[in-house]
């Protein structure tokens, strides 16, 4: 268990969006390096989304070459510079590991598109006939090569081939093949690069996908215990972050550091923060328990995380996340006071919270075209707003930045919240900096109870004689808890008397009890 980590926050950096330092409109390595000390005043680790070479038809989740940084990100060298002065100010950098495909266009995809037998032939899950039984989605009759290759997400990520749990067609190879293996050295050594670079660990993209027809991953699991494994020989310290949502496969199974807990596999998180039409790419309805009008539960999602924390708490850690680059902004239909609820829940639950990048100042989702592969997600995607001057301060181009600047730059930016010792910005680094003096806050090795999941949510982190209690009203109505308590942490909204706390509509306190 890597307890290195067990008192961070993730902040999610989307590379194109968030600082441009050479004027050319899109966001670069050398621009996230100069905004380390700013992302260090919310977060420890930072996990940059794909930065490698790629066509961009799924916002670089199509890797054409892992070993080249795309050049409108930078080079190498930006690698290591940015590694080197995030570990100058204690953070800790991981990249986004996408190898349960590649792009259609990587130099290995097209020679194993060919109908002479080559080393890259099994690379990939080929059926063997382009009219035979192949019950997967897959792509016909593109190539030279007379049979079907299985794609992992859009049409173009051919899957690579980590092979079957159970084989069923003569094409198929078992996931303990020898062809599998191979790619496991490949991945291997992929990870190794990095992190020879300085790079910390790796956010691991559709991580339950590899192996297929696996039930309960529990091929896919046993192959990343065997990567991971080899990997921490050298690099004892090295971090892997599941994109899978099920944390007692990820983390118990497959010796993931930590999961993401979102939207998948489970409604629990839906229904704290992404029922209503608009806040979540499926296409939800009903109340989520964090808004004004007071009508979710959290009872599913307090089931389904502490059922899951239960069982990886002497392993690893469950992330919960404000947001990502595939979900609609966290903002989307809240005020600055319900996102200080959002925070005030997220930074003190048992977890290692993960902020996308701008929910800390309230950034709104664009209704935007899609750009790059990202659909109804480019408009979480748009340039970071750091200041109500020239193009929100995010580039100083005189040509077309990425993506638009949202209209609300003037109010919504970074500089002007820091201003203002009220705003959601500010809210956010208090609550940061209290955690991070406060190991009753940590993600583990301590105890947390649940003492209420309606309005308002009343919960206790202990560790050793030092107890938290944290109360949180999202809603609209007023609410009074009787507690005593030594000293006020933080609150808002709410009234803190000698014997009771007064929780006024979209409230929070943390209380040294
Ligand atoms: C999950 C990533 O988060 C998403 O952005 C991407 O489109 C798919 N995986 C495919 O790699």
């Amino acid at each position: 268990m890597n307890h290195s980590i067990r008192n961070s926050i993730i902040y999610n950096v989307y590379p194109t969006s968030f600082y441009d330092s050479n004027g050319d409109g899109i966001g670069d390595l050398q621009g996230i390096t100069e905004k380390l000390e700013y992302i260090n005043t919310v977060a420890d680790i930072v996990w940059i989304n794909p930065v490698f070479k790629s066509p961009f038809r799924d916002g670089g989740y199509d890797i054409e070459d892992y070993f080249t940084i795309d050049e409108k990100f930078g080079t190498m060298d930006d690698v290591k510079h940015l590694t080197e002065k995030a570990h100058a100010l204690g953070l800790k950098v991981l990249f986004d590991l996408v190898v349960g495909h590649t792009s259609d266009q990587h130099p290995w995809f097209l020679k194993s598109q060919e109908h002479d037998k080559n080393e890259y032939t099994d690379y990939y899950i080929w059926s063997d006939d382009v009219f035979g039984y192949c019950p997967y989605d897959r792509i016909s009759g593109n190539s030279e090569r007379n049979g079907n290759y299985l794609v992992n997400f859009f049409s173009f990520q051919p899957s690579l081939n980590f092979g079957f749990a159970r084989k069923t067609q003569p094409w198929q190879h078992a996931y303990t093949d020898p062809a599998c293996e191979h790619i496991h050295d490949v991945v291997t050594h992929i990870i190794e690069h990095y992190m020879a670079l300085g790079i910390d660990g790796f956010r691991v993209d559709l991580a339950n996908s590899i192996v297929k027809d696996d039930v309960d991953g529990q091929c896919s699991c046993e192959v990343w215990r065997k990567i991971f494994g080899r990997v921490r020989e050298t690099y004892p310290e090295a971090i892997f972050v599941s994109e899978w949502g099920q944390p007692r496969f990820a983390v118990k199974n497959g010796d993931f550091d930590i999961d993401f807990l979102t939207h998948c596999f489970d409604d629990g998180y839906n229904n704290l923060f992404r029922k209503e039409p608009g806040t979540n790419v499926f296409k939800s309805e009903g109340n989520s328990f964090f808004r004004k009008e007071g009508l979710g539960e959290a009872t599913s999602f307090f089931d389904y995380f502490l059922s899951n924390l239960e069982e990886v708490k002497d392993k690893g850690y469950i992330s919960v996340v404000t947001g990502n680059h595939d979900l609609p902004r966290i903002s989307v239909g809240r005020t600055p006071d319900e996102l200080k609820t959002v925070f005030a829940f997220i930074l003190a639950l048992p977890c290692v919270p993960l902020v996308y990048y701008g929910d800390e100042i309230g950034m709104p989702y664009s209704d935007l075209k899609n750009k790059d592969g990202g659909y109804c997600r480019t408009g979480s995607r748009t340039p970071m707003q750091w200041t109500d001057g020239k193009h929100a301060g995010f580039s100083d181009t005189d040509g077309d930045l990425y993506l638009p600047i949202h209209p609300n730059y003037q109010t919504v930016n970074v500089d002007t919240q820091m201003q203002d010792s009220n705003s959601l910005i500010c809210e956010v680094q208090k609550l940061v900096s209290i955690k991070r003096d406060h190991p009753e806050l940590f993600a583990c090795g301590n105890t947390f109870e649940l003492v209420s999941d309606t309005y308002p949510l009343v919960f206790k982190r202990t560790d050793r004689e030092h107890t938290v209690f944290c109360a949180v009203n999202p809603s609209d109505r007023e609410y009074t808890v009787n507690t005593t308590h030594k000293t006020v942490l933080a609150y808002c909204h709410a009234a803190v008397e000698s014997d009771r706390v007064v929780l006024g509509a979209q409230s929070y306190v943390w209380l040294e009890v």
